[in-house]
């Protein structure tokens, strides 16, 4: 049987979804009631970051531990991928050794050139072009707080980055639509959309793409990898925070994200990050209940 990957959004349909939602749900009420729910007992992840993280090592490394297995931390400074390392043979050795891989990494064609190797299924920890556990996070912590997010509107007033792209495939998978407003010269990429992808609308004023919208969401200006371009986008995102202003023109009950991390006074203004309609810390720690479900589902398919 083919090995299920989890590379991009995409790659699950909706029932898969569905179910990895129930589990998340469930595994999140076990953890809070101390309950043990050792469904990965002697199992291992390993963990391959070539950029930095917080909540993505974190949450897949308790996580780990919480279903009762085992993660190890590789990082490209001292394993001999930093080496040179092809990561087809990288994928080869650590494939043999453990039940389940993560990676961070930079281009998309890096982790499917690792996972087209693996014996073992793959997932993407964050590439340039795809945070997909991110945005399973954000569906699952919108629907907590709000139900189905099907038919509803998300705001994406930013980059056009990793987060938007998989913001797009969640809204084909779960039927909802997506305003984009990006500055100009920082477009989306038509070749990180797919062709039959009519979920989402392109607003030049970024307040306008706020109108009505049930979730306005944003990330930082500068991503991993783009670091010499920062003071450049500093300039041309001037305008693109999501403020008071901009949160005054969605719904009134509309929630604000942020994947983190935040830089206040950029994106973000402390006052919409820090107020009511924020859940970025709900975002957060919901990497961690959804992702023990993802790692379940990879490695043992539907357990009930
Ligand atoms: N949101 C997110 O992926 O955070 P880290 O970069 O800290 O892992
Ligand atoms: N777009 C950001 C997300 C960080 C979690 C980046 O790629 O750096």
């Amino acid at each position: 049987m083919a090995i299920k990957h989890y590379l991009q959004f995409s790659d699950f349909s909706l029932d898969e979804y569905e179910y990895v939602i129930e589990r998340s749900r469930l595994i999140k009420r076990k953890f809070k009631n101390y309950e043990p729910h050792y469904t990965l007992l002697d199992r291992t992840l390993v963990m391959v970051f070539e950029k930095n993280s917080t909540r993505t090592r974190l949450s897949f490394e308790a996580g780990m531990h919480q279903l009762g297995g085992a993660a190890i931390y590789l990082n490209t400074r001292d394993s001999q991928l930093g080496r040179g390392e092809p990561v087809e043979d990288a994928a080869q050795v650590m494939s043999r050794m453990c039940d389940v891989i993560m990676i961070r990494t930079f281009g998309q064609d890096i982790i499917e050139r690792f996972a087209t190797h693996s014996r073992v299924p793959v997932i993407n920890g964050l590439t340039n072009e795809q945070h997909p556990c991110q945005v399973l996070a954000d569906v699952f912590t919108y629907i907590e707080h709000r139900g189905s997010i099907a038919g509803k509107k998300v705001a994406w007033v930013g980059d056009a980055n990793n987060m938007l792209y998989s913001w797009l495939q969640a809204a084909q998978v779960f039927g909802f639509h997506v305003n984009v407003s990006t500055p100009k010269g920082y477009d989306i990429d038509p070749g990180q959309v797919a062709a039959d992808n009519q979920r989402y609308t392109f607003f030049a004023n970024p307040s306008d793409a706020c109108e009505g919208a049930d979730l306005v969401t944003t990330d930082v200006w500068t991503s991993m990898g783009y670091e010499d371009e920062n003071a450049a986008r500093l300039k041309a995102f001037d305008g693109w925070i999501v403020d008071q202003a901009k949160m005054q023109r969605a719904q009134p009950d509309a929630l604000f994200m942020h994947c983190l991390p935040a830089h206040r006074g950029e994106e973000v203004s402390a006052e919409v990050i820090d107020g009511p309609q924020s859940v970025v810390w709900d975002e957060a720690e919901n990497r961690l209940h959804v992702q023990k479900a993802l790692l379940e589902y990879l490695v043992l398919g539907k357990v009930d």
